[in-house]
């Protein structure tokens, strides 16, 4: 499986992947030379995604996974065309999940539902358009959220700072009744404890917090059920994962094992730069 993201961040869905897919062997792009994403306009995010599955093909890639969610909100449809081989982005599944958590919860039933993204995924409008193909009941609001990318790619999951930052974002969403929260960004996951502290100290009652990695790895899974990619038998977590990079591998390297939430093998440095 070849999965990408921006950086660090998709290292959130390769973690539910290898957990949730046991025998695949993932190879992981982190394209850490053009971080962030989230900032920039849809059009150069398509040429970065267009690069970075080009890449992951060397690999022999069967299915590509799309570990971001600016990325899977304007280049998955691209993918699909250019690419021959099945393409899994992030906001579907994170859609689907959300819809689950609030078809359990009938008090939740009219409440909106809130998304935390980057500028990227909030302007492209994805998730409410995915959410509407789901279900037309519910009303999604999108909040940008661009700092907390550097936060995490910096290490910065606790303190003050990255608790005024969220503050800040969860405002406009409590003020808008906002019960339930999409995390539509796979960076954001690690700052999931204290997302959840802020929003519920803000709302005053529980809070839900959604995050679309264990869904995505679901999807791929279904996947490999239904045949439509061939499964396969790789051995230990360590043979099963290979991490590569466009930038110099040592920050990406002492931070990956967090994401993983076990030992990384070595991150190689690649160089996409023909056209970027
Ligand atoms: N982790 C990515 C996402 O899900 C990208 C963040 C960024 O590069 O801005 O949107």
């Amino acid at each position: 499986l070849g999965v990408f993201d921006s950086g660090l961040g998709g290292l959130t869905v390769v973690r539910a992947l290898l957990d949730q897919c046991p025998g695949e062997s993932i190879v992981y792009l982190g394209d850490t030379a053009r971080v962030p994403y989230g900032t920039r306009s849809a059009e150069t995010v398509i040429r970065y995604a267009r690069r970075c599955a080009a890449q992951l093909m060397l690999s022999n890639i069967k299915a590509l996974v799309v570990a971001c969610n600016t990325a899977s909100a304007v280049a998955v449809d691209m993918l699909r065309v250019e690419f021959d081989l099945p393409v899994v982005g992030v906001i579907e599944p994170g859609a689907r999940a959300a819809l689950r958590v609030l078809q359990a919860r009938p008090e939740l039933q009219n409440a909106p539902v809130g998304v935390l993204g980057t500028q990227g995924t909030v302007r492209s409008g994805a998730y409410p358009r995915a959410m509407a193909q789901l279900s037309t009941r519910y009303e999604v609001y999108g909040q940008a959220a661009p700092l907390l990318v550097p936060l995490v790619e910096e290490g910065w999951l606790d303190g003050d700072v990255p608790r005024l930052a969220i503050r800040r974002y969860l405002e406009p969403l409590i003020a808008a009744r906002v019960r339930v929260i999409v995390l539509g960004c796979t960076h954001y996951p690690l700052l999931k404890p204290l997302i959840q502290n802020v929003a519920e100290e803000l709302a005053s009652e529980p809070v839900v917090i959604v995050d679309s990695a264990r869904a995505t790895a679901e999807a791929v899974d279904a996947l490999l059920s239904e045949g439509k990619i061939p499964r396969s038998r790789s051995g230990s977590v360590t043979e099963r994962l290979s991490l590569m990079v466009t930038d110099l591998p040592e920050s990406f390297q002492a931070s990956a094992a967090r994401f993983l939430g076990r030992g990384a093998p070595k991150a190689l440095q690649v160089d996409l730069s023909a056209d970027a």
